[in-house]
């Protein structure tokens, strides 16, 4: 177990995150790196959210199944500072959820430039594309709702970035689909790769696990990437393209 009660404690206290009843402490449970006290320093000394990631991460905390899979307010920040880096024309996200990440990501793009995301769950897509016309980045994001695998082989796209973040189980499958699509010096971010710290426990076998182990074998060995391995939130894999 990882700090749970730590945990458990720092997201109940978090600004505009509730947690209305005590079988709802369940869901939020994810690992943290650092103490309580270290997490609240980096991020009083990150940039805040804007009002409307504010707005998306407390409505899919209260209104939304599993809100932990959104990125959050550290991770957003960190995926919006490597977009600003990359100043990417065309990004590609893998699992939209409620457009939380997608919105950090849009942040960093060039002139012109256009961000794709995926979702197979059509469900959600009404909420996801609210909050994207409430953004100043409507024009430039394409949501497309199905199963990443068959969609993607279907796009026509040299990626300048690509952020991986659906099925953990399809995270090499992923991997495989872009990586001839993504230009050269392009950049793959894979999210949850230390997966609650399970990654490095041998007693867990679950198929999750295994296959996110699998995926940081595989990226790690594969010489047409550099990688490096962010601690930050549940881990972030870091690919570039060489
Ligand atoms: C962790 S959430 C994405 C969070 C989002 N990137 C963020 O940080 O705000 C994962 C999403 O992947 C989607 N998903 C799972 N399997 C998928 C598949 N085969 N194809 C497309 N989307 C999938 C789920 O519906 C879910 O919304």
């Amino acid at each position: 177990m990882y700090h749970c009660n730590i945990t458990i404690q720092k997201v109940i206290s978090k600004p505009g995150i509730l947690a209305s009843t005590k079988r709802d402490l369940s869901i939020f449970v994810y690992m943290e790196f650092f103490p309580e006290d270290l997490q609240a320093y980096i991020e009083d000394h990150t940039e805040p959210e804007s009002d409307l990631l504010q707005q998306i991460n407390r409505e899919t905390h209260l209104h939304v199944l599993k809100p932990r899979m959104l990125s959050g307010h550290l991770q957003g920040r960190v995926l919006s500072i490597l977009s600003h880096m990359i100043a990417p024309k065309n990004v590609l996200e893998i699992g939209t959820y409620t457009g939380y990440a997608a919105l950090c990501l849009a942040e960093g793009l060039s002139h012109g430039g256009k961000l794709v995301t995926i979702d197979n769950n059509e469900e959600l897509s009404v909420r996801t594309r609210k909050y994207f016309a409430q953004s100043g980045y409507a024009d430039q994001i394409e949501m497309i709702v199905g199963n990443a695998s068959s969609i993607i082989p279907t796009l026509n796209q040299n990626w300048d970035l690509v952020f991986i973040d659906a099925d953990k189980e399809n995270y090499g499958n992923y991997f495989d689909l872009v990586i001839d699509q993504l230009r050269p010096g392009g950049i793959i971010i894979a999210d949850n790769v230390l997966w609650s710290g399970k990654i490095v426990d041998a007693s867990k076998k679950d198929k999750d696990t295994e296959a996110l182990r699998d995926f940081n074998d595989k990226v790690h060995m594969d010489e047409r990437v550099q990688d490096v391995l962010f601690p930050i939130r549940d881990g972030l894999m870091i690919l570039r393209k060489l």
